[in-house]
């Protein structure tokens, strides 16, 4: 298990994938320093970090670990840093590996492969840009409400809130689609060599899959709960 005493370069060396959520708090995968000096440093919340390590480790950890205890500003945050690191380097890398794969082994299916994602791109793109532009900034709002209690904010959220409960309605509902090109994927997997740019395509592929399965669930089950709650109890209080 990690511990505030681990450095990262220990916890990488068992696990080589988790480098890229260390990257996504800009703390280096290499470093020989502990957790607890470097979450000290940045302003990190170790706790929650060391809950993210254990999760991106073993999955089954996610349904055993209590996110509810972690602030609405910690949780966007982490949200905000996954989308960054989504689009700005994993899907463009797993694109390469579908673009190299097609120009290796020209069978149809890759050609199949390369239409699908590119819709599946375009979703995720725009399922991205609608928690940017709705959600985060009403979790924003809400957080800093809660704290400082000033006018405007209370006017942003009341003017906010229908068109926030509604999206998070609609939430559930968008994800589950996101499964269809995992199945596809299944269906069409090739028995070729195992060097070939479509099995690191398929690998880069379930990698991703895994983090938005950590993703989802903590903006879906503990996040989106998290804002319901604060709603029902300011509907009593403020409104
Ligand atoms: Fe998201
Ligand atoms: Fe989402």
């Amino acid at each position: 298990m990690v511990s505030p005493l681990s450095s990262p370069k220990i916890i990488s060396k068992y696990d080589r994938d988790i480098s890229h959520l260390f990257s996504r708090y800009n703390i280096n995968s290499d470093s020989d320093d502990n957790l607890l000096s470097i979450c000290n440093l940045k302003q990190i919340n170790i706790n929650f970090l060391i809950d993210l390590i254990n999760c991106y480790n073993d999955l089954t950890n996610l349904n055993k670990t209590n996110f509810n205890n972690y602030s609405v500003l910690d949780l966007v945050d982490y949200l905000e840093k996954s989308h960054d690191f989504y689009l700005n380097k994993r899907i463009p890398e797993i694109e390469q590996s579908l673009n190299k794969s097609c120009v290796q082994q020209k069978f149809t299916f890759n050609l199949l492969f390369l239409n699908f994602f590119q819709v599946y791109k375009k979703d995720i793109i725009s399922h991205f840009e609608t928690e940017e532009t709705i959600l985060f900034p009403f979790c924003k709002t809400l957080a800093r409400y809660s704290k400082m209690k000033q006018h405007e904010d209370l006017v942003y959220i009341l003017e906010n809130k229908d068109a926030v409960l509604d999206y998070m309605d609609l939430h559930k509902k968008n994800n589950d689609e996101v499964g269809d090109l995992q199945k596809l994927l299944l269906k069409y997997s090739p028995s070729n060599n195992h060097l070939s740019y479509f099995e690191i395509f398929l690998n880069q592929m379930s990698i991703f899959q895994k983090d938005l399965k950590i993703h989802a669930e903590i903006e879906e089950n503990i996040l989106m709960e998290k804002i319901k709650v604060h709603l029902s109890n300011f509907e009593i209080k403020d409104v």
